[in-house]
């Protein structure tokens, strides 16, 4: 059984990668999890996940014929194996996009659950594919309309691949904030059951500077519990292993995002 989802948003900084550990977490306790950091050109889950000193990561992995096997960039962290990737420059220019494919149809049929740590934009080959590859986006925002409005355009250009919405997650809110008539919107809107709203804390930004993941550094926090419910209240879909590989083999990808 295995279903791979993007955690994409449109805007930067609304807590993707923060989520994505979160997620894998919470996760984990009852599937086997893969987290991937596939947003190869501004990698930074290494730094969330205090894996910033090893040698190899997803930027080797998508170096045509490269001889470097998949599991060397695989580390078992906090109950999950983590994929992270690089932040050269350099390699990022010598990697190709498109071996991600490959490398998350290898691993669909060894794991439960792929997470794929997703870049902001959707302006580049290498942004888009974790969301064609995926089967569903769990779209990250802040609930501001400008943040709504970009997560909007990545479910946009998901569905156009047939990627689904799994939900959506309010990130960084605000005690202040009202988040009522905005949640109401969202959810007429969205192809996808609003699954938390996860306070803004200072504890997220701690685990972040100490590499932790937040349910790993703050586990009781209120942040922490609103992530757990998010996982909770997402329905993993049952699928063989092997139908996912081969989707992912077969999965176009575009020229031209
Ligand atoms: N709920 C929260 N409360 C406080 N700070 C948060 C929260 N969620 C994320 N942050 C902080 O916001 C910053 C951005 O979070 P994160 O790196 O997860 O976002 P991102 O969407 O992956 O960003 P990017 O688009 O740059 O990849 C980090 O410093 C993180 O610690
Ligand atoms: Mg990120």
């Amino acid at each position: 059984m295995v279903e791979a989802f993007a955690v994409a948003s449109g805007k930067g900084g609304t807590g993707k990668t923060t989520t994505t550990l979160a997620l894998g977490m919470a996760l984990a306790k009852e599937y086997d999890v893969t987290v991937i950091d596939a947003d190869t050109g501004m990698a930074n889950l290494l730094f969330h996940a205090g894996l910033d000193d090893v040698e190899v990561t997803l930027h080797d992995l998508l170096v045509t014929d490269t001889d470097i096997a998949i599991s060397e960039a695989v580390y078992e962290r906090f109950g999950m194996s983590v994929i992270p990737c690089g932040t050269s420059l350099t390699a990022f220019a010598a990697a190709d996009p498109a071996q991600l494919r490959a490398v998350v149809s290898t691993l669909a049929t060894e794991t439960d659950i792929i997470l794929l740590d997703s870049p902001a934009a959707i302006g580049s080959k290498s942004a888009v594919l974790p969301i064609i590859l995926a089967d569903r986006i769990i779209v990250v925002v802040q609930p501001t309309v400008p943040s709504l409005s970009d997560g909007l355009k990545v479910q946009e250009y998901a569905h156009s691949y047939k990627t689904e919405t799994a939900g959506v997650i309010f990130n960084r809110v605000r005690q202040d904030e009202s988040v009522a008539t905005i949640a109401e919107q969202a959810s007429r809107y969205f192809g996808g059951p609003i699954l938390a709203h996860v306070p803004e804390r200072d504890v997220v930004r701690a685990a972040r500077r100490q590499g932790e993941p937040l349910l790993a550094h703050a586990p009781d926090d209120i942040a922490a519990s609103a992530f757990r419910e998010a996982a909770a209240s997402l329905e993993i879909n049952d699928k063989t292993a092997n139908a996912v590989a081969n989707r992912f083999k077969s999965a176009v990808i575009p020229e031209q995002p």
